[in-house]
């Protein structure tokens, strides 16, 4: 499968909110995603197959800090490579910036996201519990130490 990773801008915005829809319980509106595009400490990436959008991994930086807002395939082109390398490109993109960690939250029974994350280093520092909705569940927050390209 041939996969192309690119930066996405607000023109997405309809097409990331049909996305998240087939990928998320609470799904992110087009609202809320314009609203993170307007955002200059937002980063998002979108990841291609045949032409059509699959996947998409958004990310902000405050500081020297980056945190992974959001990250999704399509269900049916899961466990091809495709979340493996929107990770790549934010973790390499928070490197370039200099950001020396990179935190995350995710529901404790996603093991599909854990175990992309754990592969890409991060570690689990905290549980919060109770912290998401629809349904409630805890939150492990997660973090990735970084060696900046810079230094
Ligand atoms: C998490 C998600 C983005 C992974 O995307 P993906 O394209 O299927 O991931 P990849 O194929 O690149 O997998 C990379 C690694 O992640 C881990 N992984 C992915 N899916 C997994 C699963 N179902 N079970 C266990 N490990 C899994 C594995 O370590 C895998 O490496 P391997 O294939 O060599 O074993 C995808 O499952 C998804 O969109 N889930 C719904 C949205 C979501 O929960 N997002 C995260 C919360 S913000």
């Amino acid at each position: 499968m041939d996969i192309l990773v690119f930066r996405l801008n607000h023109t997405s915005s309809a097409e990331l909110a049909e996305l998240e829809k087939s990928c998320f319980s609470d799904p992110w509106t087009v609202g809320m995603f314009r609203d993170s595009f307007n955002d200059p400490l937002t980063r998002c990436f979108g990841a291609s197959v045949g032409g059509k959008t699959v996947g998409f991994g958004m990310m902000m930086a405050v500081a020297e800090e980056g945190e992974i807002l959001r990250i999704a395939v399509r269900p049916e082109l899961r466990r091809g490579g495709i979340g493996r390398a929107l990770m790549q490109t934010m973790v390499d993109a928070a490197a370039e910036e200099g950001l020396t960690s990179m935190t995350l939250e995710v529901r404790a029974s996603n093991i599909p996201a854990t175990e992309l994350y754990k592969a890409f280093g991060f570690e689990e520092i905290a549980i919060r519990k109770n912290y998401y909705e629809h349904p409630t569940e805890d939150a492990r927050i997660m973090e990735k130490k970084l060696c900046s390209y810079s230094q």
